[in-house]
């Protein structure tokens, strides 16, 4: 009896090793990356195409997050928490030691051993230096105080870093970038890199060269200006997915990721966006 359900066993084994070794390799294989379908200059004349110059007009007249760009000034300079300390009681009065800095954000950060971000540095600010509660991510404070923090480096090229100890978080926001999820089984790079350029339904997909050299942004449809970290969170709803919390692990990586893919771009915020 012992024995019977012993070979029983060996040969489910034998039968199954192979299964669980092609589950390793895949794991450990490289992510086959997707060819653009388009250069962001040929999404830019189909967008002409298909969307009309609106837009453009519309960000002739002003950007509404210009507004909140002078409240984060504000805030900047005003004291918060149990010290007596504002932000520019170190980072100076107009920021001045703050410049250029966002232009080489998310990156690797000892300390919290993984990718930082400006809005996820400005929050361990207020608590560590500060003795300030963290302000609620995606909250008007959170995006103001964001905004004019990049804003210092507003014009200067993108410029991160995944050399060293952030490759392996870059590596990791690459394959979230290519994984299948949703009830429809699309990953981002679907459609912003293989699909770019192609239509479905009334969305025209960009290709993700300029996705984030702009934020935050306002945005028609929400009405207000928002993070990136927001835009991935509607994108995932729109995949059927279930969103990720803000300024989780892997929406850090995915930042990073993508913020590397504009490289060399400008920083230019606020954006605006449709
Ligand atoms: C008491 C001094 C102090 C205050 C107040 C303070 N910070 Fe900082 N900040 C630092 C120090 C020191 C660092 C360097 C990293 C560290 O030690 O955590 C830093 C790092 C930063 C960085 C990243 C700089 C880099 O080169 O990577 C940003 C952005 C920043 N702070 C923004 C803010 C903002 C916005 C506020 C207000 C909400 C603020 N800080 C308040 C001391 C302060
Ligand atoms: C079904 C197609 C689809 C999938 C899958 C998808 N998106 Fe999108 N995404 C869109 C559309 C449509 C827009 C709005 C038009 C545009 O800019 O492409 C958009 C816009 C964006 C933007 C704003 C671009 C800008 O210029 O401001 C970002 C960032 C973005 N997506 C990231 C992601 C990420 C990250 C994922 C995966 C978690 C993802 N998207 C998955 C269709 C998709």
């Amino acid at each position: 009896m012992f024995k019977k359900a012993f070979k029983v066993f060996i040969c489910l084994a034998i039968l199954l090793l192979p299964l669980l070794f092609s589950k390793m390799a895949r794991a450990g294989d490289e992510i086959k990356e997707y060819e653009p379908n388009c250069t962001y200059e040929e999404y830019e004349k189909t967008y002409l195409d298909f969307y009309g110059s609106s837009t453009q007009e519309m960000a002739e007249e002003g950007n509404p997050a210009d507004l909140m760009l002078d409240d984060g000034e504000e805030l900047f300079k005003t004291v918060a928490g149990t010290r007596g300390k504002s932000c520019a009681s170190c980072h100076g009065e107009n920021g001045e030691k703050l410049k250029g800095v966002a232009a080489r954000y998310p990156k690797y950060d000892p300390a919290i051993k993984g990718i930082n971000t400006i809005a996820y540095q400005i929050n361990r600010c207020r608590v560590e230096k500060m003795g300030a509660k963290p302000l609620k991510y995606e909250s008007y404070d959170q995006l103001a105080l964001t905004l004019y923090v990049k804003s210092l480096s507003n014009g200067m090229p993108i410029n991160v870093s995944i050399d060293g100890p952030a490759r392996p978080f870059y590596e990791k926001g690459k394959k979230f970038y290519y994984t299948r999820m949703g009830q429809w089984n699309f990953s981002c790079a679907l459609c912003h890199v293989k699909y770019a350029c192609k239509r479905v339904r009334t969305n025209l997909m960009s290709p993700n060269r300029h996705h984030a050299d702009h934020w935050p942004s306002y945005r028609l449809k929400w009405g207000k200006a928002g993070s990136l970290q927001r835009r991935f969170r509607g994108c995932m709803k729109n995949m059927r997915a279930k969103p990720l919390p803000y300024q989780s692990e892997e929406y850090r990586n995915l930042e990073l990721y993508l913020t590397y893919q504009a490289n060399g771009l400008p920083l230019e915020v606020p954006g605006m966006r449709m």
